[in-house]
């Protein structure tokens, strides 16, 4: 049981996993969490989502990963991680020391893959799993789980099938369409959906005249990419029944209360915690200032209201 924080102002509940704050961390931007505890009281994050961790380690790509860009950066770490049998033995009982949800991100290179891991870590503790569809389905020719609608609902049955936690589905913005991805994965029986992951790009060295990454694309994160959320976001709000986790670019309280009145009920901070590490803890405050500015009670009143016909657009919040 969390204590409450706030005097439960900032509480949300995200298809029942309690949060007391709703702001969590975008996996991979916040290492397992216990690499901030020096920085920030890990108790007051709302959520700690953890790094992309896959059935068995993973080296991640070659060549140089990451690079600054206007207003964000590029990366392409590959998805590297010690595997969850070293997570389960090693890094959930240290996280398990604080008074604070878990969230794990997965991935995989097949459905079948994603519902083992999701099984493996199916165990007290881990408080709720997060999809990351934005990987190549080996089996089906490299194609992105997360820009096809079946492949990823796919993932989504065989990872609801072997887990009892609550799920997330991360949504890719590499998409023509986000509402139909976002239908489909509800449809498959997500609990909830996250968005955005990081958007396709490439960066050239001009004397070098090669791309920069080793790995030729990165994936584009940081304030650039914050518009283009917040869109998505405010899209997918008036379409889905299920709540939304909103991130991309967040660097203030400002900005995470602009995804809450675009339709997300929490909010995940990544690249800012790489120059602000105490952010998740900080937003908090912002918010609370920001409440009492307009007048409102409880953080979960503001969420949908920017959206077109406000509140009423939103079937979550009129189911
Ligand atoms: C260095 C880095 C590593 C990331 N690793 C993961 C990951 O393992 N799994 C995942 O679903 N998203 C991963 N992401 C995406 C972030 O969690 C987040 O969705 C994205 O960066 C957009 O938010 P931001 O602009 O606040 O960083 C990573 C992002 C960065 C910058």
């Amino acid at each position: 049981m969390v204590k409450a924080l706030y005097e439960g102002r900032l509480a949300v509940d995200i298809a029942g996993l309690k949060m007391q704050t709703p702001v969590t961390t975008g996996s991979g931007t916040f290492g397992f969490g216990l690499e901030f505890r020096d920085f920030l009281d890990l108790e007051k994050v709302g959520a700690v989502t953890v790094k992309g961790t896959s059935l068995l380690p993973a080296a991640g790509n070659k060549g140089q990963r990451a690079i600054e860009t206007p207003s964000g950066m590029l990366n392409c770490i590959g998805l590297e991680n010690p595997g969850s049998e070293y997570f389960l033995e090693h890094t959930l009982p240290e996280l398990r020391k604080y008074d604070v949800p878990v969230i794990v991100n997965i991935y995989g290179h097949s459905p079948e893959e994603y519902g083992e891991v999701a099984k493996k870590l199916d165990v007290d503790g881990v408080d709720a799993v997060e999809i990351n569809i934005s990987c190549p389905n080996v089996k089906e020719g490299g194609i992105v789980f997360g820009t096809c609608p079946e492949a990823a609902a796919e993932v989504v049955r065989a990872v609801k099938a072997n887990t009892s936690k609550m799920v997330i589905t991360k949504l890719s913005p590499n998409v023509t369409d986000i509402v139909t991805m976002a239908k489909a994965v509800e449809e498959a029986g997500t609990d909830a959906i996250s968005m955005i992951n990081t958007l396709l790009g490439t960066v050239i060295d001009i004397d070098r005249q090669k791309p920069v990454l080793g790995n030729i694309t990165g994936g584009l994160s940081g304030p650039a990419v914050r518009p283009v959320a917040v869109r998505l976001v405010y899209q997918v709000a008036q379409a889905v029944n299920v709540p939304i986790i909103g991130m991309g670019g967040i660097m203030n309280a400002r900005d995470a209360i602009e995804f809450m009145l675009a339709g997300a009920s929490a909010v995940s901070v990544g690249t800012v915690n790489f120059i602000q590490p105490d952010i998740a803890e900080t937003i908090a405050h912002g918010m609370l200032e920001y409440l009492d500015k307009h007048n409102v009670q409880s953080i979960n009143d503001i969420v949908g209201l920017a959206l077109p016909n406000g509140r009423a657009s939103m079937p979550y919040l009129n189911k």
